[in-house]
């Protein structure tokens, strides 16, 4: 895992688009694994302005992203199908053919993950994924007892992430209590994985998942198993890592290292 501590939000945001927008660049037909939440909203707000200022190219791009409440309709405001459409799809030029969101309204739930999971491998798998991290230490909705082999399925969401996300509904009564998520394993399986954590209230989730043992009460410490994943994070979720010093000395030294790929 590479820690990259950044000292604003912006930062992370600008630092992690350009991870995105360079394999774009690099293969005009990526495949992009998508998160919702506050978190990732800078991501996508420079990728809008590096189409409008920079030509970013997202006609070819593909993308998946990693789950939907269960029960909201795509135009339900607070569904993750309307987030996205409003903070990314509708300002860039992808062909919307090519965006998948798991629904959270079909009638046949395991068909369903069966069909998206099939529709991830048959575009030749995500080559970058962007991720969150829950207060909990979920990613996507991968809430804690996740198993770390689990794919594309419905799960209960965690008391904590329904407080956390109360936010976004007019009542906590509203947030809804299942959703529809991608699995852990599912996620470990791109090529590169870029997660992001914003804020004091993420510190704890973010020393578990890069510092503690690898454990389903932490799904995001399954990416101590994966080969490419970058942390970028701002000096507060930074705030409780132990080897703090260490990941700055890396990033320090970075620019001198040999090429390894
Ligand atoms: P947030 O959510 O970005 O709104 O904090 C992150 C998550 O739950 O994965």
């Amino acid at each position: 895992m590479e820690v990259v501590i950044k000292k604003t939000y912006e930062d992370v945001s600008v630092a992690s688009a350009r991870v995105v927008a360079e394999v774009i660049n690099n293969k005009p037909d990526a495949v992009l694994g998508l998160a919702t939440g506050s978190t990732p909203l800078g991501l996508y707000k420079e990728l809008i302005r590096l189409h409008h200022e920079e030509g970013l190219d997202f006609s070819h791009v593909s993308t998946f992203n990693l789950d939907e409440y269960v029960g909201l309709k795509p135009d339900n405001p607070q569904s993750y199908h309307y987030f996205m459409h409003e903070n990314l799809f509708k300002h860039i030029n992808i062909d919307p053919q090519n965006v998948h969101v798991p629904s959270g309204t079909t009638n046949n739930y395991p068909a369903f993950c069966e069909w998206y999971e099939d529709r991830i491998e048959e575009r030749g798998g995500i080559d970058v994924q962007v991720l969150g991290i829950g207060s909990d230490g979920h990613i996507g909705f991968n809430e804690p007892g996740s198993s770390l082999g689990s794919r594309t399925r419905i799960k209960t969401l965690n008391k904590q992430t329904i407080e956390d996300n109360a936010r976004f509904f007019d009542k906590p009564e509203d947030v809804p209590v299942y959703s529809i998520t991608m699995g852990v394993g599912t996620i470990l399986e791109a090529e590169r994985i870029v997660l992001l954590a914003n804020g004091a209230n993420k510190a704890r989730a973010v020393a578990d998942a890069v510092e503690g043992p690898v454990s389903a009460r932490c799904a995001a410490s399954a990416l101590q198993m994966h080969p490419e994943t970058t942390l970028f994070l701002n000096e507060d979720a930074a705030g409780k890592l132990e080897m703090r010093e260490y990941y700055d000395w890396i990033q320090e030294k970075k620019p001198g290292a040999p090429e390894t790929a």
